[in-house]
């Protein structure tokens, strides 16, 4: 195991990160990686394993659980209950209880709304060349999830800046204006969702947070600040990634000279894992580990943590032939993009979905479709996802 040095805001390795994983996936499966100061997985094999031994996990245990200060309260307090933060017992509970109200019978039936809206969207194109992640791949997830959980699509726009600032709180550039800016955030979802719940347990409607209200558990139900993060985690995990995953997608797609012949009905499956292989949205991961334990051959000691890179071990040669290249027609074989283990992405069938049906209708209704400005990636490295893409269409 060698000793990388790689800093994860270098404009270049933000821009293509993947000449970095080939290269230290080469040498071995893990390395130390001295700006995060801790080991990190490069290979498919190594980066599985992690996701599904259950003596990792994303919770710390107590001795190593860092200290809150009391300016980072708000935004803390929200985390406590979210179930991407938890191990068993709490993740179990909250995992199982989400599951019940989101159902995949619930999410397949939202193919055909998806698809007006994406018309509705394309409707509203301007002529000349526009920036079509806030035109498209922005607005889809989000009112899509806005729907889904009964919150108000006129909220929206409140939404996607609520989740903005407390998102940011991931990247690797964090200042205390963005802690400050999300902690409001926190404070401000929060206000608005305890109203909100309020109002839906006195008058249940057809939508999740009511059913996320009336899921019970051994007759255990959701307190209102489990409600409230798990709400929060729904509409924030619910979009930033896949705006990004269908931006990626676009750009690659563009880039190759492909559209509409690699997203018919028979092919659209196949090409949506290859986007998502090729080009995640979300690279990297974490997991503390619980035990003394090995991986790879290599011993980890309790408290240590390790950094599981997604983006690097969905281009392991050992798993994909030509791995760097994007190619829809390959056999699909499980990527890393959604997780695995207990973590496992809640939201797969939705993000899938989503890709699955705006792509398609975005190539069919703009058969021209063309950059018209090189793509350039946000420099948030967590968050693989473009700052602008500009297009024309046609
Ligand atoms: C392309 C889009 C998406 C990608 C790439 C993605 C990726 C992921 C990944 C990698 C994890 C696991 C993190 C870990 O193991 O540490 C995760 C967890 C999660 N995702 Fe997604 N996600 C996407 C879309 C969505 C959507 C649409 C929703 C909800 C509507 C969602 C909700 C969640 C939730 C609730 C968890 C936490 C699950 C748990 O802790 O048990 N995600 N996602």
């Amino acid at each position: 195991m060698s000793t990388l040095r790689q800093s994860p805001t270098d404009p270049a390795f933000v821009q293509d990160p993947y000449p970095f994983y080939a290269a230290a996936r080469a040498e071995g499966p893990l390395h130390h990686w001295e700006e995060y100061g801790m080991t990190a997985a490069f290979s498919h094999a190594a980066v599985a394993h992690c996701l599904k031994d259950r003596r990792m996990g994303r919770e710390a245990p107590p001795e190593c659980a860092p200290v809150i200060p009391e300016r980072l309260r708000a935004f803390y307090e929200v985390e406590a209950h979210s179930m991407l933060e938890l191990e068993a017992p709490r993740h179990t509970r909250l995992r199982r209880l989400v599951l019940q109200a989101f159902t995949s019978r619930r999410i397949a039936g939202l193919g055909p709304e998806i698809a007006a809206l994406c018309d509705t969207l394309i409707d509203g194109f301007p002529e000349g060349p526009f920036d079509l992640i806030p035109a498209y791949a922005n607005r889809i997830p989000v009112i899509v999830i806005a729907r889904l959980l009964g919150v108000p699509e006129s909220m929206a726009d409140d939404l996607l800046g609520w989740s903005n600032a407390m998102v940011a709180m991931y990247q690797a550039r964090r200042t205390p204006e963005i802690e400050a800016a999300a902690c409001q955030a926190a404070s401000d979802f929060a206000a608005f969702l305890r109203g909100y719940v309020e109002e839906r347990r006195t008058r249940p409607a057809d939508d999740l947070i009511t059913q996320l209200i009336a899921a019970e558990e051994d007759g255990e139900r959701l307190s209102t600040d489990e409600l409230i993060s798990t709400c929060i985690l729904l509409l924030n995990a619910g979009h930033e990634a896949t705006v990004h995953a269908t931006g990626n997608g676009v750009k690659t797609l563009l880039e190759h000279g492909m559209g509409a012949e690699v997203l018919t009905p028979d092919r659209v499956e196949a090409t949506v894992e290859e986007i998502l292989r090729h080009d995640p949205p979300l690279h990297m991961f974490t997991r503390w580990i619980y035990e003394d334990l090995d991986v790879m051959g290599r011993p980890f000691r309790r408290g240590d943590r390790i950094a599981l890179l997604l983006g690097a071990a969905n281009r392991d040669p050992q798993v994909w032939d030509d791995p760097e290249v994007f190619d829809p027609s390959r056999p699909v074989k499980t990527n890393t993009s959604f997780g695995a283990g207990a973590h496992f992405c809640v939201g797969a069938p939705l993000a899938r979905l989503e890709m699955q049906v705006a792509l398609p209708k975005l190539f069919a209704r703009c058969p021209g479709l063309r950059l018209t400005e090189m793509p350039r990636y946000a420099d948030l490295y967590h968050f693989h996802g473009l700052e602008r893409l500009v297009v024309a269409r046609g």
